[in-house]
């Protein structure tokens, strides 16, 4: 059970994340949750949420934010990008990377941390912020740590029955 009041800091998040795992929450659920405790959590985010690889195109999953485009293409956007080199991207400035899209206009700065098992692409986790260069190396490490928790989890692979990963 996630007490929110309680998580104050990356390790309180981490261990957070880590207990919903050990704990087996449902696949969907423990992800909803980790992308509220980022949302919530953490300073400066207005965007915190999955992607789920359906095929060439990511397909919306679980967020906090604001609406979001349901649907892009592998190698569209930032999202799209991260998805394709299956790396951490970090966009200091949005408004400087040719291929963002734009769902909020309040959105900054943005990095997207690819989830991935055995070289292969399940989705992504995407991050947004109002503010210029709100990532750093230090949070690309924190991020990258959720990722690989995320990955780890019992029922990871039944998101194979929904999408075509
Ligand atoms: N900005 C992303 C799209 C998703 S929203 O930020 C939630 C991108 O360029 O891929």
């Amino acid at each position: 059970m996630i007490h929110k009041h309680s998580i104050s800091s990356k390790e309180d998040i981490i261990q957070t994340i880590n207990q919903s795992i050990i704990d087996k929450t449902h696949i969907i659920s423990c992800l909803a949750n980790v992308a509220s405790i980022i949302y919530h959590s953490l300073e400066n985010i207005n965007w915190a949420g999955f992607y789920f690889r359906n095929n060439y195109e990511l397909l919306l999953g679980p967020f906090c934010g604001k609406p979001a485009c349901e649907r892009i293409l592998i190698d569209n956007g930032v999202c799209g990008y991260s998805a394709k080199i299956k790396k951490t991207v970090i966009i200091p400035n949005v408004d400087n990377f040719e291929n963002h899209i734009a769902c909020d206009p309040n959105s900054k700065s943005e990095i997207v941390i690819p989830l991935l098992k055995n070289s292969i692409l399940y989705g992504v986790l995407d991050i947004d912020s109002p503010k210029i260069d709100r990532f750093n190396a230090d949070d690309k490490l924190f991020f990258e740590k959720i990722t690989e928790l995320i990955m780890k989890h019992p029922d990871i692979d039944l998101l194979k029955n929904i999408y075509k990963i």
